[in-house]
């Protein structure tokens, strides 16, 4: 049984104030609950971190760096990420992928350093608008899954984020149809490549304009393990709304 997970991607937002709203989700957090995760800006994980003591909450960054320190201005390892509190990366999200250039080679290297370093690693894979019109989303999808992911996939090290470009912070979402023949072939993908053990075990999150209100439906679409939330996760009241929804049956 795959336990759901609802992942909040906080992106450039958050400051120490924002602490006081993470407060307010561990008091509305439902019992039994799903699994929770939130990737705050790199310059709260550690405040964080010690606010979250004791609470099931866990932590993640938005990116890592491939190499483990160095020359590499700006930039963050993955062990940087563990050592303030991080167990899970989010990597190759769109944003990252369009502003930065990261490619699926780089991403897979990340990959990689994330898990020397001990984390799981939330790899982002999804259609822009151009390319569902021109080419086959599920193609678009195999593609990245094919270079992005490295071969040492455990249940526990992956999670894979379907995220369609053009769905996110935009309030558009594809059908539920849509979302499942995404998500049902992303599973056999990860089944054919890596055995239906480890394949059948690996979560895939859904993620473009999650909200309160539409959250029980796609939670309950085929192979939908939970979602990666952005700007309804930065409220309290809206992410604990969905985590409602993907706590259904927890
Ligand atoms: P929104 O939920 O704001 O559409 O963002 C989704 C996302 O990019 C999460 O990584």
């Amino acid at each position: 049984m795959r336990r759901k997970l609802a992942a909040g991607n906080w992106k450039m937002n958050g400051t120490g104030e924002s602490l006081a709203e993470v407060d307010r989700l561990l008091r509305a957090l439902p019992d039994p609950c799903c699994e929770v995760l939130i990737c705050p800006p790199a310059t709260l994980l550690h405040r964080m971190a010690a606010r979250l003591e004791g609470a099931t909450v866990a932590l993640g960054g938005q990116t890592c760096h491939a190499a483990t320190c160095g020359a590499h201005t700006g930039d963050i390892s993955a062990a940087m990420l563990a050592d303030a509190g991080a167990s899970h990366v989010i990597l190759g999200h769109s944003e990252r992928r369009a502003e930065h250039g990261e490619s699926d080679l780089d991403i897979r290297a990340m990959t990689e350093a994330a898990w020397d370093a001990g984390l799981a690693a939330i790899v982002c894979v999804g259609e822009t608008d151009a390319e569902r019109e021109a080419v086959n989303t599920l193609d678009i999808v195999g593609g990245q899954m094919a270079s992005s992911i490295p071969d040492a996939v455990t249940g526990e090290n992956l999670i894979v984020a379907y995220e369609p470009v053009w769905a996110i912070g935009t309030g558009r979402t594809p059908s539920l149809d849509e979302i499942g023949e995404v998500h049902d072939f992303i599973r056999a993908r990860l089944e054919r490549r890596f055995g239906p053990g480890v394949g059948r075990s690996v979560r895939i999150l859904y993620g473009g304009s999650m909200k309160p209100g539409n959250a029980a439906e796609i939670a309950a679409v085929s192979n939908v393990d939970g979602g990666l939330i952005g700007g309804a996760s930065l409220t309290a009241d809206d992410f604990a709304g969905i985590i409602r929804a993907l706590s259904a049956g927890a």
